[in-house]
């Protein structure tokens, strides 16, 4: 899914978007090639791993070690304030805090731990979009906006919660993903954590569409050198849910593995939530998870974001609460993307919806 705020390159997406809807009907590009999901009964997993210790430095002069040629896609009307010019600056004092935190926390990581250096700030719930932020930033510990500096689209979201930063794509699907490509370039200070890619797997404009082979060589590249330099590193988030084949031939091929797995989560049924948390957590080392998204889904035919206000509400209560319960789970962001609806989404004029109010109850029970 893709930022609502981005300029330029994607509102070019989004024109194209519309002209196709106009085709047929309500279509949600990115999930065209998604299978339907099965209600599936689960086991309980007891977890016992370890974590492993990672230290991070303060040291805000670094680079990474390679520094591909930025190559931009010839466009029509690139607008100047869509090339970011500024270093990361913004996440200084986050590094810092994130050091605090494991200088107190590395002697004895313990898993869910409210001083887990993967769960930032000790707060699992997270924000995908940066419009509810102004609501919800004194509950949630971390947010997102799919691009390398959240802080640039939304400098008034400065505060507790983490702003991380992601490499949405390999820069050349779209205009928007050659920006946030370039931009992701330019960093100079390890940021404390990096999503991967947007769901590589499937289309553009709302997912990045990598093959596996450039996904691995632009993480190797572009992606890994931070983690050497102390960045937490999340995994390319797949759209496929449980049903995903691009992340295993992708975790064979990389140099530096993920310390986190992303998520993605759209349905309206918790059996469903519970299959794909197993399916993560057995198939890839039993890697803490993060879901970078979700969102209340009929998946039963297709792809229908729900419109029933109570189905939501109960959807949001259940999720919140299971994902709280569930160890595995380290950190959970509620997604503002697009093609989520009109009920679903938590910002409508500037101000809070009712789902958007129903998730804020759910959260500031825990923190
Ligand atoms: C909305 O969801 C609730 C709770 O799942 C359900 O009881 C109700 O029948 C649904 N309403 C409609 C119109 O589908």
């Amino acid at each position: 899914m893709k930022p609502q705020s981005l300029a330029a390159g994607l509102m070019l997406a989004g024109l194209q978007m519309v002209s196709a809807d106009h085709h047929h009907g309500a279509l949600h590009f990115r999930h065209e090639q998604k299978p339907a999901v099965q209600e599936y009964d689960t086991t309980t997993t007891t977890t016992t791993s370890v974590l492993k210790v990672v230290t991070i430095t303060t040291t805000i002069t670094v680079s990474p070690d390679t520094a591909p040629t930025i190559v931009l896609a010839p466009i029509a009307e690139p607008t100047s304030s869509s090339l970011p010019t500024a270093s990361i600056d913004s996440n200084t004092e986050a590094v810092a805090s994130i050091a605090n935190t494991q200088s107190s926390s590395t002697t004895s990581p313990s898993q869910g731990s409210k001083t887990n250096p993967l769960t930032p700030n000790g707060i699992k719930a997270g924000s995908a979009g940066g419009d509810a932020y102004p609501f919800w930033k004194d509950h949630i510990g971390w947010w997102y906006d799919w691009t390398p500096n959240p802080l640039k689209s939304y400098p008034d979201n400065t505060g507790h919660a983490i702003p991380i930063s992601m490499l949405w794509g390999a820069g050349t699907v779209s205009h928007g993903d050659a920006v946030r490509y370039a931009e992701f370039q330019k960093l100079t200070a390890a940021p404390p954590y990096i999503l991967g890619y947007e769901e590589p797997d499937c289309s553009p404009p709302d997912s990045s569409s990598i093959s596996v082979q450039k996904g691995m060589k632009v993480w190797n590249e572009v992606v890994a050198p931070w983690g050497k330099k102390g960045s937490l590193l999340g995994s390319p988030s797949v759209c496929k849910q449980s049903d995903e084949d691009w992340l295993t031939p992708f975790q064979k091929g990389i140099s530096t593995p993920w310390d986190f797995t992303a998520v993605h989560i759209n349905t309206n049924n918790m059996g469903v939530v519970k299959k794909v948390l197993n399916h993560y957590w057995t198939k890839y080392n039993q890697k803490p998870i993060w879901v970078t998204e979700f969102a209340c889904v009929d998946t039963s035919n297709g792809f229908k974001a729900s419109e029933n206000q109570t189905q939501i509400n109960k959807f949001i209560a259940d999720i919140v609460d299971l994902f709280q319960r569930d160890d595995r789970v380290y950190a959970y962001a509620y997604s503002a993307g697009r093609g989520l609806g009109s009920t679903w989404p938590p910002v409508k004029d500037e101000k809070l919806t009712e789902s958007g109010r129903v998730y804020l109850d759910a959260i500031r029970k825990y923190a």
